[in-house]
């Protein structure tokens, strides 16, 4: 039988996406960690994308370390990379993004992208015949949660270990921080002030994913409660991407600033972490982040290692 040229270019049937956390399975996860140690502890050993197999990295909003460690990653890996601002493609003059999926189906071997809501990214994965991976959205930040986990990884063992998450918990990193660390078996402390805490779909899916992994998720408007004991302490920006600067936010935000004072009701060898970019003297004073207990740097460069993973990983189980 011969396949014309549009179902030659079907996806196959095990092609995967990573577009939000849950997305692997706990034991997945644990796999794509273990190879991002491997690939830190000997970094240019690694070239499955060698060919070179190409990968486009598209924004939609800006960034300094998803772009970087994408684009070096790619190039350790024996592969090229493609790194595009969609404003300077027909995406900013209004090509769907379904199109510009089929069509970038053609070129590479995956597609990472950085944009707004996650209906945005879904519409783009649907006809997408190469795996799709979330680079960011308003939803889910799951490339920085599996560095955030593999940071976690170096202090103490993932299952069992508590996360105070302060500040913004019903954005992307609140999310992703609820259910990557849930999937990891740990125990996570929501402190966030009303209007500021997960949605009770994300609370319900992390409730399901903890009745296997042990782990668990408590919600609190008190910092000091979430913070009590924690062995990891992150928070994130109060006002990200897309959202218009509000006084409304920091004045209802600023309790649960991750400063000194704070971090003293934690475990006295907890971790500090943060996304990055901070904002400082907002969610997180320079005491905090440049102080003996800040991992903030080491989560930066371990967005190198566990992307590299996850991507050698996709390509791997979309074969
Ligand atoms: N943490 C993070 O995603 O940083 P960038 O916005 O610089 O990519
Ligand atoms: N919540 C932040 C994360 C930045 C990496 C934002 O979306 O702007």
């Amino acid at each position: 039988m011969t396949l014309n040229a549009a179902q030659q270019h079907q996806a196959l049937p095990g092609v995967r996406h990573f577009l939000k956390d849950d997305d692997i399975t706990p034991a997945q996860q644990a796999e794509i960690l273990d190879l991002a140690a491997k690939m830190k502890a000997d970094r240019h050993a690694h070239r499955p994308l060698a060919g070179p197999k190409s990968v486009a990295v598209v924004f939609e909003k800006p960034s300094t370390r998803t772009r970087l460690s994408f684009d070096v990653g790619i190039a350790e890996l024996g592969g090229h990379s493609v790194v595009i601002d969609a404003q300077s493609t027909q995406l900013g003059r209004g090509e769907s993004v379904a199109d510009t999926a089929r069509v970038l189906s053609r070129y590479v071997s995956a597609i990472v992208i950085r944009t707004f809501g996650d209906d945005r990214i879904a519409e783009l994965a649907e006809p997408a015949t190469v795996p799709v991976v979330n680079a960011l959205t308003d939803g889910w930040h799951p490339c920085q949660l599996l560095a955030d986990l593999q940071t976690i990884a170096e202090h103490r063992p993932l299952k069992g270990t508590s996360i105070a998450y302060l500040g913004d918990a019903a954005f992307n990193m609140g999310n992703s921080t609820v259910i990557a660390s849930s999937l990891a078996g740990m125990h996570v402390r929501v402190g966030a002030p009303e209007g500021y805490q997960p949605a009770a779909e994300v609370l319900e899916r992390a409730a399901r994913i903890n009745a296997a992994t042990g782990g668990s998720v408590t919600v609190t408007a008190d910092p000091v409660e979430a913070v009590a004991g924690a062995d990891v302490v992150s928070t994130d920006a109060w006002v990200s991407m897309g959202m218009a600067d509000s006084a409304k936010r920091f004045g209802e935000l600023h309790a649960y600033q991750l400063n000194a004072g704070l971090l003293a009701h934690a475990a006295d060898d907890a971790i500090v972490l943060h996304c990055l970019p901070a904002h400082r003297g907002e969610e997180i004073t320079d005491e905090c982040l440049d102080g003996p207990q800040s991992r903030v740097f080491d989560q930066a460069e371990n967005r190198l290692h566990a992307q590299k993973a996850l991507l050698a990983w996709l390509v791997k189980e979309s074969q």
